[in-house]
């Protein structure tokens, strides 16, 4: 066991979680570190640069996640549980059981550790009024109850994380078809929930969420109108569930039948990946959009640098994206 490194730059050992702050006071002289010094505990295992970089190259060719080496402590305090539930005390005996062993087990672990799945109910509340004003009734439209032509209308949360974001857009349609009983029925809607994570699917799936979840964006109106008590939790009513399908999916390797969709939201996902993999999501996006539809990032997020057909539209402050209806 290594005894406590203290910080580099002011001598103190660092109480606080690595991620929530930098401990660098004005009256400490900062000098460089080797990496992960900084954020030092008991039994904390070294990383050494050459570690860092072939760590950092597989979270990038495993989800498309850039981790640059100024962030070099998040792959330290993520990983190194991992690493000790593999029987590894080091990096160097992790990297050599990955590079022996490899496997989808190890990979699901590293994916579960370094993704990031913060996410709220309603996040960025201006977004789901223009959805629900505007973009659901719009595409309500489509919609010409005889089952020949389109009789359901496919929306997508792509890294949705653990699915407050589905359900939020299942919240709006429900609203949109109570509004319209006579003509509207919640099965000509479908919202497709993926994500990389496995645990953050299951979560979604499950339809279950805290109280401090649930406070988080829910107002008491729509929780007593979508949701019981399951416990000390609360759950999604059967019929919003049903109006969900999750599924494990990454974003860089889509499967072959994901199928056309109305509605793309692909929100605080790209800000982690690199230029290419950007491409590549908004080039899958496009493809796999109808004509006339919509695509909604995240309000740090833009299509800045990408080739892509999209037109731009806004709603108050919701920027949506629209593919042109005459292209292919
Ligand atoms: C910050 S959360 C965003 C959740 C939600 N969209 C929102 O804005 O509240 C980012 C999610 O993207 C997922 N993710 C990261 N890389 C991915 C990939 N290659 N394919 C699919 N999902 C990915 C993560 O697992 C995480 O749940």
């Amino acid at each position: 066991m290594r005894p406590q490194a203290p910080c580099g730059a002011c001598r103190a050992v660092p109480s606080r979680p690595a991620w929530s702050t930098r401990c660098n006071p004005s009256n400490a002289s900062p000098k460089p570190s080797p990496i992960g010094q900084l954020v030092a505990r008991p039994n904390d295992m070294d990383l050494a640069s050459r570690e860092f970089d072939e760590l950092a190259k597989l979270i990038h060719s495993l989800t498309g996640l850039v981790i640059s080496v100024d962030k070099s402590y998040l792959i330290k305090h993520r990983l190194e549980p991992v690493a000790k539930r593999f029987g590894c005390d080091s990096f160097e005996a992790f990297l050599s059981v990955i590079r022996k062993s490899g496997g989808t087990r190890i990979h699901d672990a590293i994916i579960e550790a370094v993704t990031t799945k913060e996410t709220s109910f309603f996040r960025d509340s201006w977004l789901f009024e223009a959805l629900g004003q505007h973009v659901l009734p719009e595409l309500a439209k489509r919609l010409d109850g005889t089952g020949t032509r389109r009789n359901r209308i496919r929306i997508w949360s792509a890294g949705c994380a653990t699915g407050q974001e589905a359900y939020s857009l299942a919240m709006l349609v429900r609203e949109l078809v109570d509004n319209q009983p006579q003509t509207r029925r919640l099965n000509e809607f479908s919202i497709l929930a993926s994500d990389i994570s496995s645990d953050a699917i299951e979560t979604a799936r499950s339809g279950l969420y805290s109280a401090t979840e649930i406070q988080r964006g829910i107002s008491e109106g729509r929780l007593r109108r979508n949701l019981e008590r399951a416990g000390t939790r609360w759950q999604f009513a059967g019929p919003l569930r049903e109006l969900i399908q999750c599924r494990k999916l990454d974003l860089l390797r889509p499967p072959h039948d994901l199928g056309a969709f109305d509605l793309v939201l692909c929100r605080n996902v790209l800000i982690y990946f690199d230029q290419p993999s950007r491409q590549r999501v908004c080039s899958t996006v496009e493809k796999h959009l109808l004509p006339g539809s919509f695509f909604v990032l995240g309000s740090a997020e833009s299509l800045y640098g990408c080739e892509h057909s999209f037109e731009t539209i806004k709603h108050g402050r919701a920027v949506i994206y629209r593919k042109p209806a005459a292209s292919r």
